[in-house]
């Protein structure tokens, strides 16, 4: 009985609407003149549906975003529903300008124009741009994905991308291997960003501001009131707090180092497992076997600018104390360090190389690289 009551109601509703939209249609000006038409509603077809009241002998004050010739009152009415963020439109008659506003604020009394004003005021909300690939790091095939795998603290990295406001103080790691500190509910204070351009997602962002060469930090406002990404050559110290929890920012940090225990290195070895992998004799004598998409993350002691990881090790095989290296091709960083083994980090963007020993070492009895190595005794 109850439910018979409420299907009643329901279908007595819709009926009652289709004939309001009928006589709707129906009293619909084909040519809008004032001031008769004064007060008339026009809703806009999809896929911008904007329902406007015509006030005659109106305009408004407001922030003007363009002009426009315009045939009609209602083509004016188009051009504004057009506009994601036209919250009015004055036509003006006389000149055929159809004037468009980015304010909601109450009209007034003008002569020689009519504005089209929404019924309410329209969402902001611009439609975010289409999505943008990643580039993908060297020559790895894909985003890094198990570098949590060796990170006590798997749970503060965002290895498949990065949202505001949940994803909060964790660390992302962009498709070409820079490690970027993400803030919810932050921005920049900068004056001059870097590049300004529309995104899709906060992943995206960041991403893009790890493929531009000096980007050292990135904000995105979620579409509001923008999709601007906006990349700076500031980090940390620039960042604020703002009161928009789904605003993120980020500045790259160096990467974050794990303890390892050494592999046993074995001299001049031709049996698995030390004979996979390339190895490279750099001109001081020292023998690295080096791995692509791989990176030790052990402390370093040293960083530099290298062109090509054959510099990196070229450059490690100078330094008595320097047993390994990490090279970061999107920023040249070559990292020296002192892990005498195989790198354990899979992560796309670089490569690795750690020696072992000193070529032809094995013809020779005893030591080699003029001795000069702590690692001759081996
Ligand atoms: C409307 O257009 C006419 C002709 O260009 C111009 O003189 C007049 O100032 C305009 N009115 C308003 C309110 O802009
Ligand atoms: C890293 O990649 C190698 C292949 O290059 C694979 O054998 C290994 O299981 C990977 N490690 C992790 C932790 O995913």
């Amino acid at each position: 009985m109850m439910h018979r009551t409420i299907a009643l109601a329901v279908l007595a509703y819709f009926q009652v609407t289709a004939v309001n939209a009928q006589a709707a249609a129906a009293g619909r000006p084909s040519k809008y003149e004032c001031p008769k038409d004064h007060g008339l509603k026009y809703t806009t077809p999809p896929p911008n549906v904007v329902t406007f009241e015509l006030k005659c002998g109106q305009g408004t004050t407001a922030k003007r975003i363009d002009n426009t010739p315009k045939n009609s009152q209602k083509e004016c009415a188009q051009h504004c529903a057009d506009h994601p963020q036209c919250q009015s439109a004055d036509y003006n008659w006389s000149s055929k300008n159809c004037a468009r506003f980015s304010e909601y604020i109450p009209t007034i009394a003008m002569a020689g124009v009519n504005t089209w004003f929404p019924t309410e005021e329209r969402n902001k909300q611009e439609p975010p741009p289409p999505p943008q690939p990643a580039r993908e790091g060297g020559n790895c095939p894909r985003a890094p994905l198990s570098i949590v795998e060796h990170m006590a603290d798997a749970a503060s990295f965002a290895t498949d991308g990065v949202t505001c406001p949940g994803d909060d103080g964790k660390v992302f790691i962009s498709a070409s291997g820079n490690y970027m500190k993400n803030r919810c509910q932050h921005e920049f204070d900068s004056p001059a960003p870097l590049a300004v351009t529309p995104m899709s997602t906060l992943t995206e962002c960041y991403n893009f501001c790890s493929d531009t060469p000096g980007c050292k930090s990135a904000s995105w406002e979620a579409g509001n009131p923008s999709w601007l990404c906006r990349l700076y050559t500031e980090g940390e110290e620039n960042m604020r707090k703002c009161s928009m929890n789904i605003h993120g920012a980020a500045h790259m940090i160096e990467p974050p180092t794990i303890e390892a225990a050494d592999d046993e290195v074995v001299l001049c070895s031709t049996e698995c497992p030390h004979a996979h992998g390339q190895t490279f004799d750099t001109p001081s004598g020292e023998r690295f076997r080096m791995s692509c998409c791989k990176r030790h993350g052990v402390k370093t002691f040293a960083q530099e600018h290298m062109p090509s990881l054959k510099a990196c090790m070229t450059a490690c095989g100078t330094v008595p104390a320097c047993q390994s290296v990490d090279w970061h091709q999107s920023t040249g960083m070559c990292y020296f360090g002192k892990h005498s083994g195989e790198p354990n980090i899979n992560v796309s963007g670089w490569s690795a190389a750690y020696s072992i020993g000193c070529a032809g070492a094995c013809k020779k009895e005893g030591g080699c690289c003029g001795g000069a190595k702590g690692h001759d005794e081996l």
